[in-house]
């Protein structure tokens, strides 16, 4: 048996075989033939779409490789109105969109009444779509208000689950053990969880990696989004190297091929680092793709990392690209709700 299925039959390599399936180049074609085929076997060749929705720019935290950071006096801020989201929803809906992610910085002016009131009126006019929250770190009894006021799904990246790794990405005040916890809490409430990490971050090594994939065994979140680290400008990592389309796409396969049902997205910085990357991503072992939604005006001040994509485009536009897109790597995109199929 070879390495490759092994981890396919058991889905629990050791640690030296997946360190061993990381570090080299060889098993890659291997690695990507049988994580497409185990997606085809638990998806066929649906990709389901999320209307992503950037809703704020502002952010009280100053992760070190984050372009919003509070730290960054350069970076464009801007909040969108209730009235400019439900618009977002609606252009959304019509263009077949089933769920609505609302992402954004950490920021204090959207507090819970706010959130929840966003949340509910949203609920109100599309009860057959998925409101996913993406908005960091927050209490368990703002978690709850959240969930109650009609949000089933939140995405909130461990970003590495190696604890000293996590202080050499964040400043003091923020801590791995903490996110964990939200993570849990998240679960607990009874969210469709998702988490993940960046490929490629500074200092990050093979190590790190293998800790991430075993935390994620242990948290089995529903979604799990990966993508390369991209440099920011006047961000502290501003000069290190950006992580790989290689390494995300065996990551993306080992993942495939570990998490059977787990809902992959080929992430906007994957397609950021190469034209294809994720038509790549797809066939890699990815079946989630996140449009984004948010009105054109506001996009490029969303801007996470350098060069990110479709800030040019209008909704439509990166619904029809993205269309074509996964047709030509040989899935389909379908228009419903895509939940995990465990
Ligand atoms: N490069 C790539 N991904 C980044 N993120 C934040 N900054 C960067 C960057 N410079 C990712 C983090 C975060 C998500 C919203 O975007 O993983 O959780
Ligand atoms: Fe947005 Fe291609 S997906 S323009």
């Amino acid at each position: 048996m070879t390495i490759i299925e092994e981890l396919r039959d058991n889905r629990n390599l050791s640690d030296d075989g997946l360190l061993t399936i990381m570090h080299t180049d060889a098993f890659d074609q291997e690695l990507r033939t049988l994580a497409d085929g185990v997606r085809r076997a638990h998806y066929g060749t649906d990709v389901y779409l999320r209307g992503l929705i950037e809703f704020t720019s502002y952010c009280k935290c100053s992760c070190f490789y984050c372009g919003l950071r509070c730290g960054n006096p350069e970076a464009q801020r801007y909040r969108m109105t209730k009235e400019e989201i439900l618009e977002c929803c609606a252009e959304g809906y019509a263009l077949g969109y089933r769920t609505f992610v609302l992402q954004g910085g950490e920021d204090p002016f959207f507090d819970d009444d706010a959130i929840s009131d966003i949340v509910a009126s949203i609920r109100r006019q599309y009860d057959d779509c998925a409101i996913t929250l993406s908005i960091g770190e927050k209490s368990y009894e703002s978690y709850k208000a959240f969930f109650d006021a009609g949000a089933n799904r939140y995405l909130l990246r461990h970003e590495t689950a190696d604890e000293a790794h996590y202080s050499m990405l964040h400043p003091e005040n923020m801590s791995s053990q903490h996110r964990k916890q939200c993570l849990f809490q998240l679960k607990e409430i009874g969210y469709q969880v998702g988490s993940g990490f960046m490929v490629g971050s500074p200092f990050q090594t093979k190590e790190h990696l293998l800790a991430d994939l075993r935390f994620l065994q242990e948290l089995s979140p529903d979604m799990i989004g990966i993508g390369p680290f991209i440099p920011a400008r006047n961000t502290p990592f501003a000069e290190q190297e950006g992580g790989s389309l290689t390494l995300t796409l065996r990551m993306i396969s080992i993942l495939r091929l570990m998490f059977p049902y787990a809902l992959l997205p080929a992430t906007t910085a994957l397609g950021t680092i190469h034209p294809h990357g994720r038509e790549l991503g797809l066939q890699a072992g990815a079946n989630v793709v996140m449009p984004n939604l948010s009105p054109a005006a506001y996009r490029e001040k969303y801007a996470i990392y350098d060069n990110k994509i479709c800030t040019g485009d209008e909704s439509a536009q990166c619904r029809k690209c993205l269309e074509q897109r996964v047709a030509s790597a040989g899935y389909q995109v379908v228009t419903n709700i895509g939940n995990v199929k465990r």
